[in-house]
C-alpha cells in the first residue's frame, strides 16, 4: 500500500482547516459530521478548532460497489439538532462524484441554518458528477481509491493514521 498523504501532512492541513472555519465563524459553528467516513477527521478538526464549537451527526449510505457508487443516497441517521438560524459546517471524508454531498446539502439546506458552508479533506475533482459548492477542501487528489484516516475499503483500514492508495486507477476496478 503506498503512503499518498502523511499522518503529518494530514494534521498541519487539518490545523489550518480549522482556523479557516473559526476565522469565518467568530461566533461559534455547528459541525455535521457524516458518519462513518468522517469520525476520525471531525474528531481532529473539533480539537483544533479554537472558539465555539458543537457537534452532531448523520449517517448516509451510497448505494452501489464499494469502490463505484451509483448515486443513489439514503438517510440512516438524522440529526438530534435542529439548524434553524445557525452557522453550520457539513464535514465530510472525501468528495468523488459529489452526489452524497449534493444530498446532503440539499436536505440541510431546507433546514433554514444562517449559513451552510462544507469542509471536506479530500476531493477528486475528476469525478464530479454533479456541481457541489465546497468551501474548505484538505486536499485534491486524482482518481485513485483511497483509504486511512477514517476512509474505508470494506469496513477495514479506517484505523490508518495515514491516506493510502489502494489500487489502481478507477478504470482498472471497473466491473
Ligand atoms: P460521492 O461519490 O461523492 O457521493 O461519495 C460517496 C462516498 O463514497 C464517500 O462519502 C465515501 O464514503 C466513498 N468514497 C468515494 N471515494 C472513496 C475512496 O477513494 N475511498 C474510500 N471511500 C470513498
Amino acid at each position: 500500500m503506498q503512503i499518498l498523504i502523511s499522518s503529518e501532512q494530514i494534521q498541519q492541513r487539518v490545523r489550518a482547516m480549522a482556523y479557516e472555519i473559526h476565522r469565518d465563524h467568530p461566533d461559534g459553528v455547528h459541525l455535521i459530521a457524516v458518519l462513518k467516513g468522517a469520525f476520525v477527521f471531525l474528531s481532529d478538526l473539533a480539537r483544533a478548532m479554537p472558539g465555539r464549537c458543537s457537534l452532531d451527526f448523520m449517517a448516509v449510505s451510497s448505494y452501489g460497489t464499494s469502490t463505484n457508487s451509483s448515486g443513489q443516497v439514503q438517510l440512516l441517521k438524522d440529526l438530534e439538532s435542529t439548524l434553524e438560524g445557525r452557522d453550520v459546517v457539513i464535514v465530510e471524508d472525501i468528495v468523488d462524484t459529489g452526489l452524497t454531498l449534493n444530498y446532503m446539502q440539499k436536505i440541510l439546506r431546507a433546514r433554514s441554518p444562517r449559513h451552510l458552508r462544507t469542509a471536506c479533506l479530500l476531493s477528486k475533482p475528476s469525478r464530479r458528477q454533479v456541481d457541489v459548492k465546497i468551501d474548505y477542501i484538505g486536499f485534491e487528489i486524482e482518481d485513485r481509491f483511497v483509504v486511512g484516516y477514517g476512509l474505508d475499503y470494506a469496513e477495514e483500514y479506517r484505523n490508518l493514521p495515514y491516506i493510502a492508495v489502494l489500487d489502481g486507477p478507477a478504470e482498472s476496478r471497473a466491473g
